[in-house]
């Protein structure tokens, strides 16, 4: 496949829980090198989006496709989708306990290597995947501690973001979708795990950030801002859009989509 295909594509997507339409017709293209921001009020569908894409099994698709790299990923397994490059970091992340941080990064890193057959898709020595975390924690400023730890048990919020953070630096991904990182982040992680994510980030990949705020994206600069509401994207624009919704909230757009509710 030429570079020029887009990277991630969504079309005429629709979703929802028990039978329950929840996303309505998602259409979104995004490319290498580009970061999108998702925006739009409580309820309206957007983490329902990341699940879908991720394959969480709650989750029905009725109707659509979710292409990467030019597979249609919702035929994929949730391992499968993760192996062929992409990274999911769920607004609300689950513990597993028993599992230290390290050998969890380790077993994840290791499956990701083989079936994308980086370095020849041998796993890391103990030697190299020390190094690896090691380097990577530095980056983010997070306490060399924290790989002996349960995974995200008893983590506080701020520290259960960084985490994801981590994994997504380790596991070095092609497309991410970050669900509200930005959520429960003090001002000094917020700036910490921007600049993570900054320099994590190449022209290579490609991001959509889910989140409420224009603080968090003053750290990260989006190329494309869109809304969703009521399960679909009714405004794109480029990042003076999400200032303008600070400004002026999102009735302006309820009203201008007719949307009902919500
Ligand atoms: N497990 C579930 N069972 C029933 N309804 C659900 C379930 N999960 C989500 N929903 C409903 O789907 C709609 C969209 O929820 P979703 O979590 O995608 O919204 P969101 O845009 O991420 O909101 P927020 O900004 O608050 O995170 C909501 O009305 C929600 O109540
Ligand atoms: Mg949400």
């Amino acid at each position: 496949m030429s570079d020029a295909s887009p990277l991630f594509v969504i079309e005429n997507l629709h979703a929802g829980i028990e039978g329950q339409e929840i996303l309505r017709g998602v259409n979104l293209t995004i490319n290498r090198g580009e970061i999108h921001a998702l925006m739009g009020p409580n309820g309206s569908g957007k983490s329902t989006l990341a699940y879908a894409v991720a394959g969480h099994p709650n989750y029905e698709v009725y109707e659509g496709r979710v292409l990467f790299k030019g597979e249609n990923v919702l035929e994929m397994g949730p391992d499968e989708r993760a192996q062929l490059g992409m990274f999911l970091a769920f607004q609300y992340p689950t513990a597993i306990p028993g599992v230290t941080m390290a050998n969890f990064l380790r077993l994840a890193v290791n499956s990701v290597r083989q079936a994308r057959g980086n370095g020849e898709g041998k796993p890391l020595t103990p030697r190299e995947f020390r190094r690896l975390l090691r380097e990577k924690m530095e980056l983010l400023r997070i306490d060399e501690s924290f790989a002996s730890r349960y995974l995200n048990e008893g983590f506080s919020g701020g520290e259960k973001k960084r985490a994801e953070i981590l994994q997504m630096a380790m596991l070095e991904p092609e497309f991410a979708i970050l669900d509200e990182t930005d959520s429960g982040l003090d001002i000094d992680a917020l700036r910490t795990v921007s600049e993570g994510v900054n320099s994590i980030f190449t022209p290579n990949m490609a991001m959509l950030l889910i989140t409420h705020y224009q603080r968090l994206l003053n750290y990260i600069k989006p190329h494309f801002v869109h809304v969703m509401l009521d399960g679909r994207i009714v405004e794109s624009g480029g990042p003076e859009l999400a200032e303008e919704l600070e400004q002026r909230g999102y009735d302006w757009l309820k009203e201008e989509s007719g949307a009902v509710g919500s």
